[in-house]
Order: C-alpha cells, then sequence, then structure tokens
C-alpha cells in the first residue's frame, strides 16, 4: 500500500488543527512536519512547540524532516515533542551513523534524506541502518515547486540498491508530488509520498485531493507489479 504523507508547510497555520484532523479523516497515513532553520535551506518554519501542539490534535505518525544544520542537538526536544519519526540531511550529518543511531535510542524511526545533486552512492553504507530514504525531489526549502524529472531515475536506481541490500525501510519522495508525479514515482519504486500544496491549495478540498493522489499513486502501483 501507498502512504500519503500531507505536508503542513502549505496548510493555513491559522487553522492548522483543523486542516489536520481533515487530512486525517481522509485517509492520510503521516502529517509530514518541515524544520526548516534559515541556514541549511533559506527558510524559517516550525519548531519543536508546534509539533507539541499537533500531537494533542492528530494520533497519525509525526513525520518530522529536519532541514537543519547540526540537527543531533535538536533531536530529543523534537522527540519529547512528539515526533514518531526523525528525518536528517546526509549534507548536514559529518557522522551520520552516530546520528541515526542517536536518533533511534530516543526510540522513534531514523529517516535520512538527499538533496537532489548528492549522489545516491552517500547512502550505500548506511542503508541498512535506516527506517526511512526521503528523496526530494525539489531543492528543499519551499513549497510549490516544480518536480524534477531526474528523480525518477534515482527513485528507480535507489529501489534497486534497497533490493540489493535486502533493506526493508520506506521509500519516500518530497517535493512537487501531484496525480502524474505520484504515478511515476510510485512505478520507479516509491511507497510514501509527500505533499503539501497539492493537499492543501486544492480548490475542491483535502479530502477530495487525498483521494485523488492515492487513486493514482495505486494505479501505479498495480502496474508496477504486473
Ligand atoms: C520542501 C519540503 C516539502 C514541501 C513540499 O523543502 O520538504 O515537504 O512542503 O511541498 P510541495 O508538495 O508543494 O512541493
Ligand atoms: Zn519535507
Amino acid at each position: 500500500m501507498i502512504k500519503i504523507a500531507p505536508s503542513i508547510l502549505s496548510a493555513d497555520f491559522a487553522r492548522l488543527g483543523e486542516q489536520v484532523a481533515e487530512a486525517e479523516s481522509a485517509g492520510a497515513d503521516y502529517i509530514h512536519v518541515d524544520v526548516m532553520d534559515g541556514h541549511f535551506v533559506p527558510n524559517l518554519t516550525i519548531g519543536p512547540v508546534v509539533v507539541q501542539a499537533l500531537r494533542r490534535v492528530t494520533r497519525l505518525p509525526l513525520d518530522v524532516h529536519l532541514m537543519v544544520e547540526k540537527p543531533e542537538s535538536m533531536l530529543e526536544s523534537f522527540v519529547s515533542a512528539g515526533a514518531d519519526m526523525l528525518t536528517v540531511h546526509v549534507e548536514t550529518c559529518p557522522h551520520l551513523h552516530r546520528t541515526l543511531q542517536q536518533i533511534r535510542g530516543l526510540g522513534v524511526r531514523a529517516g535520512v534524506s538527499l538533496n537532489p545533486s548528492t549522489p545516491l552512492v552517500a547512502l550505500e553504507e548506511i542503508l541498512a541502518d535506516v527506517d526511512l530514504v526521503l528523496v526530494m525531489s525539489v531543492n528543499p526549502g519551499f513549497g510549490g515547486q516544480s518536480f524534477i524529472e531526474r528523480s525518477v531515475g534515482r527513485i528507480r536506481r535507489l529501489r534497486q540498491m534497497m533490493i540489493e541490500q535486502r533493506v526493508r525501510a520506506e521509500l519516500s519522495v518530497d517535493g512537487g508530488i501531484h496525480p502524474e508525479t505520484a504515478e511515476q514515482v510510485v512505478r520507479a519504486g516509491a511507497n510514501v509520498l509527500v505533499a503539501g500544496s497539492f493537499i492543501f491549495h486544492d480548490p475542491e478540498g483535502i479530502a477530495a485531493a487525498i483521494r485523488r493522489l492515492r487513486a493514482s499513486a495505486e494505479r501505479a502501483l498495480i502496474a508496477r507489479s504486473v
């Protein structure tokens, strides 16, 4: 089954609780929380207090994407706030293995993400130690950007690496996801779709957008398995 992770970056922050509740009742699987520090990426967003507030309004796992320098200094505060998964960027972690161990040691799932320009080989030695790989299909920092087509081949190659290493981690894709790109990335081997603007800016509403995204992803999954 394909998992849908709405990214609240594109939600209406004045009505965040309501919108998250709507996503949950429409069958979202995770709530994706984009944490940006204004250094690693040129934007500033959410800290642990917002995660704490989200924890009170949803039972869905909180998938926290740390686009920050020195993420190791804030792992504990995000876990105490209620995060269920913490994803760090390979570009920010000189001691990636240690950081991932730290995350698991805090009792949550550990994810690793890479920017579009980072070679996949950066993951080769670490794949066995992660619960989730998050492939960026835009340059991180903002919602609403266009999907970078090269990502499809990267996802395909990454899925192959995971099969070869017998890794059962989730393969998530983040950036520019809508029904057409969802179809391409699922065919290439993704099983989690992060989507912000497509879900929260749909004139027909959050539930309709999630339904359309899921329908397209499930069709692609059937095509992948035949
Ligand atoms: C980008 C973030 C994404 C973003 C995706 O840096 O990591 O999660 O919200 O937004 P869309 O789906 O609008 O590309
Ligand atoms: Zn993200």
